[in-house]
Formats: structure tokens, C-alpha cells, sequence
């Protein structure tokens, strides 16, 4: 299968970080915090995976699923003389592989449901939540649904469709509008714990969403 993030995949990080002044990465690590040490914790879509990285620095058993080689290769980089308490475990897999039911105590998708058309999204979205443990964790990381009044709203859509269309051409993710993503984690059953915003420039851009099974 063609690596869709071959040409974007080892600019991606920094791309991110300069769109956003660095709030993504902000965003990406704002539930670390919820992560035992030995608990087994789940990166869906990792790419570079500055998150999963800080996980297993943690003490975490930390497993990452990418379908893109580009991705794990910077993945891998980033990963260099480090070392963890536990090493970790990665899959080059499409993450519908994946049928570790009940295992993961968290299970993180950071940036990784946009990339999805809406019915395929929910599809992922209530696998990531089987694969979690009864009472374990489903942490969201995305951009925020548009809020305000019309001019600020307009200017949210703007900047999620700049991205959006960018990513629409160079890795031929999904055209859509930004997903609601607390109402399909409600829907799948999810408690929403808590919410952290990030914002940019004036209004709130991302958010990080921690779901309980
Ligand atoms: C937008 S990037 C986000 C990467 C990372 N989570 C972050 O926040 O920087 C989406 C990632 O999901 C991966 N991906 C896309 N579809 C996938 C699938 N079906 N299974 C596993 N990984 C997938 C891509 O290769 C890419 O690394």
C-alpha cells in the first residue's frame, strides 16, 4: 500500500508546530498526566510521536500503531539513546487490525480521527473505545469545534479548512467539516472526565478530551 505520509510524513512535526505556535503540541501532551507507570497505554496514528515518546518516559508499556513507514522512521529517530523502563512496542498496521480488546488503560488519538470520513471516524473511534479496559481512558486530542460569535467562528473554520485542504492534496485525508467529537465519544458511551483548550491567536483552536469507558 502507497505510504501516504511519504512526502509530508518527515516535515509533519515541524509544519505543526509552526501552524500553531506549538499549541498541537501542547494539546497532544495535556493528559499525560493521567498515565501510571506500568499501565498499558495505546497511540493510535502516532506519526513522530512526541507524545508516546514523554508516555514511556513515564514508566508507561507504551504500543504504537502507524500505517505510514515515513511516520515510524521519524518515530524511530526520536527515539534514538533514548531508553525507558519498558521499550516500546511498535505496529506498522492499519489501526482496523487491531483487536486487542479490554487490554489498554488509556488509549490516545491525537490529530488522528481527522484524517477520516465522518462514518469511517466513528468506525475507529468505537474501535479505540473497545480497546480500552472497563474504567480505562479514550483521550481525544483535535481541533475544537468552532465557538463564538460569527466572525470568530468564521475565522475557526478558515483555519481548520486551510489545514484540512493542505492534507486533503498532500496525503489525501478526508474533505469535512471539524468533528464534534465529545457528542460521538457520548454517543459510543465515553464520560467526558475533562477538557482542556488551547487556544490561538484569539479564540480556543484545539482541545484535548479525556473519555472513562
Ligand atoms: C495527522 S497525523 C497525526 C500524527 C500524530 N498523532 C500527531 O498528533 O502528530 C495522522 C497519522 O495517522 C496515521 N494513519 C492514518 N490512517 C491510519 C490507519 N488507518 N491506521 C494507522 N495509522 C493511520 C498516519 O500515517 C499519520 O501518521
Amino acid at each position: 500500500m502507497k505510504d501516504r505520509y511519504s512526502i509530508v510524513g518527515p516535515f509533519y512535526d515541524l509544519m505543526s508546530v509552526i501552524y500553531s505556535f506549538n499549541q498541537i503540541d501542547k494539546c497532544k501532551t495535556a493528559m499525560l498526566d493521567k498515565i501510571k507507570p506500568d499501565s498499558n497505554v495505546l497511540f493510535a496514528g502516532v506519526g513522530h510521536g512526541i507524545d508516546a515518546i514523554a508516555a514511556a518516559q513515564r514508566g508507561a508499556k507504551v504500543t504504537v500503531v502507524d500505517l505510514s513507514a515515513t511516520m515510524l522512521k521519524r518515530f524511530n529517530k526520536g527515539i534514538e539513546k533514548k531508553t525507558f523502563k519498558h521499550p516500546i512496542r511498535q505496529l506498522h498496521q492499519n489501526i482496523l487490525e487491531i483487536d486487542e480488546f479490554s487490554k489498554y488503560d488509556m488509549v490516545f488519538a491525537n490529530f488522528f480521527l481527522n484524517v477520516f470520513p465522518e462514518k469511517m471516524m466513528i468506525q475507529v473511534l468505537s474501535l479505540l473505545t473497545k480497546l480500552a479496559k472497563k474504567d480505562g481512558f479514550v483521550v481525544v486530542g483535535d481541533f475544537s469545534l468552532p465557538k463564538g460569535n460569527l466572525i470568530a467562528k468564521f475565522f475557526q473554520i478558515l483555519y481548520w479548512r486551510m489545514a484540512d485542504l493542505f492534507f486533503v492534496i498532500a496525503a489525501k485525508n478526508a474533505l469535512h467539516p471539524v468533528y464534534d467529537y465529545q457528542k460521538y465519544m457520548r454517543e459510543l458511551g465515553l464520560k467526558i472526565k475533562k477538557v482542556k483548550y488551547f487556544r490561538m491567536l484569539f479564540d480556543d483552536r484545539y482541545y484535548s478530551i479525556l473519555g472513562q469507558k
